[in-house]
C-alpha cells in the first residue's frame, strides 16, 4: 500500500510499547521519553475545510483538549494518529491518498493500529497485560472497540454491550435469557467482570480469579465459612453462568442435575430425613418419609436439593452437638 512506507512512525512507537523489539537499534529514538511521536503537517484548520464534523468532534473530545498536556492536541493533533497530511491535502484528499493513515480503517495491520495508541497509552495500569492477551493475539485493535470522532460507546454502560456483541453473539443470546445480570439495563456492565485489555485471570477476568471478581459485588459469598463448599471457593462459574441462563439463579443446570454432576443422589434414605418427616399412620404408628409409601426420590430430586441444603455457599452454624441432631450444619442445611 502506498501509505505503508518501510519506516513509518508507528513502528517507532512500537518500540515504546515493546511490540517491535527488532527495531531497538534505533537507539536515538528509543531513548526518547514515551511521548507521542510528533510529526508535522497541516493542522485541524486545514483539514476542517473537508472534514468539518470530525474536526469539531475531535476538538471537543478528551484528545483534542490542550488541557491534556500529554494528549494529541499538544503533540501534533491529527498527525499523531494520521501521519503528515501535507501530500493528502495537496492531492485534494481521498481514501489512502497522500500516504494518509487511518488507525480505524482496513489498510493498517492491527499491531500498527495499536502502536498508534500505545505510544501514549501503554503505561496505563489497565493495559499492563495487553501484550499476549486474547484480544491482542486475535488481532483485535484498540479501534475495534474505541472511536475517536464519535461518542465512544464502549465507555458508557448502556452502550458498551452492543460494541462487544458485534463479535460475541453467544453472550448476546445469554444476556437476553430470563435469569441474568441487569446488563441490558446498564446496572452491570461487561467491564465490571472483564478487563478487555488483558488480565492474569482466566477469561480476561478483571480480578485475578473468578471468585475475586464476583466478591466485588457479592461480598457475602466470600466467607470463610465454618463449613465451606469446595466448588464455591474454587470457581462460581462451576454452577453459575453469569451472563444468563434459563434456570433460576443463573444456574447452568437445575438441581438435582447440577448437583449430580459431582454428587451421588442420597434419596430419602438419610437418617435425619426419616426423623424430620415423621408422620402418624391411621393406625397411630410412626411413619418416616420412606416407609410412608412415598418415594425418597420425591423428597430429594423432585423437590430440588437447595430446599434442604439452603446454605449452599457455606454454613456458619456450629454442629448442634445433639447426636444425629437435625439439620446438620456441615451439610449446608442451615
Ligand atoms: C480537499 C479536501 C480534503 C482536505 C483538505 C483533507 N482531506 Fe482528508 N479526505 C478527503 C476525502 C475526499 C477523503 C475520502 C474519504 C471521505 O470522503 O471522507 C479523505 C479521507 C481522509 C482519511 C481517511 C483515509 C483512509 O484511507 O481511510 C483521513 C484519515 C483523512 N482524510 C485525514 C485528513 C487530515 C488529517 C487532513 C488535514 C491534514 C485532511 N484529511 C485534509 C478530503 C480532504
Ligand atoms: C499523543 C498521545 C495520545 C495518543 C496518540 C492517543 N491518546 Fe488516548 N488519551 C491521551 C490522553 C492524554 C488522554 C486523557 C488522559 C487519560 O485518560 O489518560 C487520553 C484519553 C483516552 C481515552 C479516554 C477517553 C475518555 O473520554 O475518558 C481513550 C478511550 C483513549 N484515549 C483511547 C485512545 C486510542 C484508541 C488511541 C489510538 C487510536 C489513542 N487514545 C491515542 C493521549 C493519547
Ligand atoms: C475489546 C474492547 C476493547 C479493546 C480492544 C480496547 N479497549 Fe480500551 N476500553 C474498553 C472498555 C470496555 C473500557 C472501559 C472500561 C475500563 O476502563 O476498563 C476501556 C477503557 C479505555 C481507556 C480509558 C480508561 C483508562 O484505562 O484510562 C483507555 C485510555 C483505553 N481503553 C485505551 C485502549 C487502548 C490504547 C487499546 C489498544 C491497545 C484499547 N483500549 C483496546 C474496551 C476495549
Ligand atoms: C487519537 C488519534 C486520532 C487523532 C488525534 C485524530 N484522529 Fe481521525 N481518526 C482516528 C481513528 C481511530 C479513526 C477511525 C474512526 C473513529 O475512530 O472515529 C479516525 C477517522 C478519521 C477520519 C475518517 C476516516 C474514514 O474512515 O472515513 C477522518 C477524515 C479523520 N479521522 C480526520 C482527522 C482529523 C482531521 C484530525 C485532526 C483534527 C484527526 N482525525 C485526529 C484517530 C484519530
Ligand atoms: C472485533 C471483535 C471483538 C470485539 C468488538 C470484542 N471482542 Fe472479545 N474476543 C474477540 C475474539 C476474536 C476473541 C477470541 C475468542 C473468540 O473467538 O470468541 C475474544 C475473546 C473474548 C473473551 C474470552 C477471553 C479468554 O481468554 O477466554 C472475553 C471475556 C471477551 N472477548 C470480552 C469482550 C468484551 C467485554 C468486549 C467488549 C468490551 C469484547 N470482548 C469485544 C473479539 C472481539
Ligand atoms: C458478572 C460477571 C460477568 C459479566 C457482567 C460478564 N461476564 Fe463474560 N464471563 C464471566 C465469567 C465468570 C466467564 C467465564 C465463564 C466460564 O468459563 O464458565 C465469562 C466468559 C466470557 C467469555 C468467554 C466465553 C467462553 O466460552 O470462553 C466471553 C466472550 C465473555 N464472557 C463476554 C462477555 C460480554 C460481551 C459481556 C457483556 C455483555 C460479559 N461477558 C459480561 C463473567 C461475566
Ligand atoms: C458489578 C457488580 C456485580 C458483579 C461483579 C457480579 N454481580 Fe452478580 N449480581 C449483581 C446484581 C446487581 C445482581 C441483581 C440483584 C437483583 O436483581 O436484586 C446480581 C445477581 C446475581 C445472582 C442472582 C440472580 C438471581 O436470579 O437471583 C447471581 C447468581 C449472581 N449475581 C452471580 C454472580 C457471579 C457468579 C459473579 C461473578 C462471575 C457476579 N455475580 C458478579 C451485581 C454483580
Ligand atoms: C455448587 C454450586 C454453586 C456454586 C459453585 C456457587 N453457587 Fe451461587 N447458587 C447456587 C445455587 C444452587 C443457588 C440457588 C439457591 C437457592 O435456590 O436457594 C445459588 C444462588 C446464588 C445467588 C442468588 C441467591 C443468593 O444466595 O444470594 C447468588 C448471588 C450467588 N449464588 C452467587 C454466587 C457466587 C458469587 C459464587 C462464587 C463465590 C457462587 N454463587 C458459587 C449454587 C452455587
Ligand atoms: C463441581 C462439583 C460440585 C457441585 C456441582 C456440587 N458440589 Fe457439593 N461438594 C463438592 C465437593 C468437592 C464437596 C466436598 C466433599 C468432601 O469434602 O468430601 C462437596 C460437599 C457437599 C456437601 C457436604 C457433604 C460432605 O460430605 O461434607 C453437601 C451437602 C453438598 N456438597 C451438596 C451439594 C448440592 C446440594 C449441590 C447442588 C446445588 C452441590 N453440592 C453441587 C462438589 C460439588
Ligand atoms: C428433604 C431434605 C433434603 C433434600 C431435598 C436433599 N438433601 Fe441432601 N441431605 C439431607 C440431610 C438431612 C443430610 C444429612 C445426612 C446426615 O446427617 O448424615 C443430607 C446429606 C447430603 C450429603 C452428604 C451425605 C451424602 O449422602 O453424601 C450430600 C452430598 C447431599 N445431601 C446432597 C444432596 C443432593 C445432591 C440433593 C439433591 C439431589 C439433596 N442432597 C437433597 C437432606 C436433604
Amino acid at each position: 500500500m502506498a501509505n505503508r512506507s518501510r519506516f513509518n512512525w508507528s513502528r517507532v512507537a512500537g518500540i515504546f510499547s515493546g511490540a517491535v523489539l527488532l527495531l531497538a537499534g534505533t537507539v536515538a529514538l528509543a531513548a526518547q521519553p514515551a511521548a507521542a511521536p510528533t510529526t508535522g503537517g497541516p493542522g485541524p484548520e486545514v483539514c476542517k475545510a473537508c472534514h468539518a464534523a470530525r474536526v469539531e468532534f475531535y476538538q471537543a473530545s478528551v484528545h483534542g483538549q490542550k488541557g491534556n498536556l500529554r494528549g494529541p492536541a499538544n503533540a501534533g493533533n491529527c498527525a499523531v494518529c494520521h501521519g503528515d497530511g501535507t501530500e493528502h491535502v495537496k492531492a485534494g484528499g481521498g481514501r489512502g491518498v497522500g500516504g494518509i493513515r487511518n488507525p480505524g480503517g482496513k489498510t493498517m495491520s492491527p499491531d500498527d493500529k495499536n502502536a498508534t495508541c500505545l505510544a501514549c497509552h501503554a503505561a496505563g495500569s489497565k493495559r499492563t497485560h495487553w501484550d499476549g492477551s486474547t484480544h491482542q493475539t486475535r488481532g483485535t485493535a484498540c479501534t475495534s472497540c474505541h472511536t475517536m470522532h464519535s461518542p465512544d460507546k464502549v465507555l458508557t454502560k448502556l452502550t458498551q454491550p452492543e460494541v462487544c456483541f458485534a463479535c460475541h453473539k453467544q453472550q448476546r443470546a445469554e444476556v437476553n435469557r430470563t435469569f441474568r445480570h441487569p446488563i441490558l439495563e446498564g446496572k452491570v456492565v461487561c467491564s465490571d467482570c472483564h478487563n478487555p485489555h488483558g488480565s492474569i485471570g482466566r477469561a480476561l477476568m478483571k480480578r485475578d480469579s473468578v471468585v475475586d471478581t464476583c466478591y466485588q459485588c457479592h461480598a457475602e459469598k466470600r466467607g470463610p465459612f465454618v463449613h465451606n463448599h469446595g466448588p464455591v471457593t474454587e470457581d462460581c462459574a462451576l454452577c453459575h453462568n453469569p451472563h444468563g441462563t434459563v434456570a433460576d439463579s443463573m444456574l447452568k443446570l437445575r438441581p438435582p442435575f447440577l448437583c449430580h454432576q459431582c454428587h451421588t443422589p442420597h434419596g430419602g434414605n438419610v437418617a435425619q430425613l426419616k426423623g424430620q418427616n415423621q408422620q402418624l399412620s391411621k393406625y397411630g404408628s410412626l411413619l418416616s418419609a420412606t416407609s410412608g409409601g412415598k418415594s425418597g426420590i420425591n423428597y430429594t430430586q423432585g423437590r430440588g436439593c437447595a430446599n434442604c441444603h439452603t446454605q449452599i455457599h457455606g454454613s456458619n452454624n456450629p454442629a448442634s452437638g445433639i447426636p444425629l441432631g437435625n439439620p446438620t450444619p456441615q451439610f449446608f442445611l442451615r
